[in-house]
């Protein structure tokens, strides 16, 4: 299936300055966004594109082809060391757009999918360590029901935490289907009836593979000084945790004070606002774009402009 982008027009029109300037795409992914970035662009543009997932990384490069772009295999939280240190404060604009792409939910190898069987993987970066199956078969019950209750917002976390434990006190769990099959016997029959009801779970051991949450919060201090005065930060997210941890931030960057409203006395150093924000409220996405693209019902865009 191709990837299709989210709130694409949107966030081009709001990402958009100078069209010979910088750019940064955090999440390459099946290149949407960045194709109708370029395709804005002046000559003198430079885009960096950044993936932690090879995989993805290659194919899009060579779909793109583009000699503007310049491609970095990386984690985006490590986006200081992907810029050269001559364009730091010079950027003039970076979106992130969260969460997986649908080739890699499509790649039955890469376990992400609860559809098709596949070893417990879930790695978007398949270099490193930390496999869906080691969070499965060795986290204490109660960290893997605070896991799947905290980032799949299942209210169903404990009883399906009881359930892999007790399955793999008698073999390893290895595969997606083996992993679904314990969760469909674990919640109630009006729950298999709802949506599917490994959903949840899948997306809250993905996103503890992927360390998600971790890596927005390292990422978005090091966007706000990598952009240059008037430079745009457009995010897209997907999940509430994701989008509160946005909101927080970019809501406390574009305040002159963050003490307390009630406080007689500032004592938080009188903070100067760095962002200001273009939106209050996020942007979503059209009923028609929602009827075409069941992913873009949950997303949300925030962007904000350095001052
Ligand atoms: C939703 S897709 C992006 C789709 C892309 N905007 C498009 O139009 O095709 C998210 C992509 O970001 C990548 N990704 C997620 N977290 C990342 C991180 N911390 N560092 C780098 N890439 C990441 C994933 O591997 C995936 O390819």
């Amino acid at each position: 299936m191709i990837h299709q982008p989210v709130l694409l027009e949107e966030t081009i029109n709001c990402l958009m300055g100078d069209p010979n300037g910088l750019y940064i795409d955090c999440t390459l992914g099946g290149g949407g966004h960045i194709r109708a970035l370029i395709a804005r662009l002046g000559a003198q543009a430079r885009v960096i594109a950044i993936d932690r997932d090879q995989q993805i990384l290659q194919m899009s490069s060579q779909q793109l082809k583009d000699p503007r772009i310049h491609f970095v295999h990386a984690d985006f939280r490590e986006l200081r060391n992907t810029i050269d240190p001559v364009d730091w404060g010079q950027v003039e604009g970076i979106m992130i757009d969260l969460g997986v792409s649908s080739f890699q939910l499509d790649n039955a190898q890469r376990g992400f999918s609860f559809h098709q069987d596949a070893d417990l993987d879930m790695r978007m970066d398949t270099s490193s360590n930390l496999k869906a199956w080691d969070i499965i078969n060795l986290y204490p019950e109660d960290e893997l029901a605070d896991i799947i209750y905290r980032w799949g917002e299942e209210r169903y976390s404990r009883r399906i935490a009881g359930a892999i434990a007790k399955a793999r006190s008698i073999k390893t769990i290895d595969t997606t289907l083996e992993l679904v099959d314990i969760i469909k016997q674990a919640v109630p029959a009006h729950y298999r009836r709802e949506k599917h009801p490994a959903r949840r779970t899948f997306q809250a051991i993905r996103m503890a593979v992927n360390d998600e949450l971790g890596a927005i919060e390292e990422v978005l201090p090091q966007a706000v000084k990598a952009l240059k005065s008037g430079g745009k930060l457009a995010i897209i997210t997907f999940h509430s945790l994701e989008d509160r941890m946005v909101k927080r931030f970019l809501t406390e960057k574009s305040q002159n004070c963050i003490c307390p409203p009630r406080q007689p006395v500032c004592t938080c150093g009188g903070q100067r606002a760095q962002l200001r924000l273009l939106n209050r409220r996020p942007l979503t996405a059209s009923d028609e774009e929602c009827l075409n693209n069941h992913r873009a019902r949950s997303a949300k865009l925030r962007v904000a402009q350095k001052i």
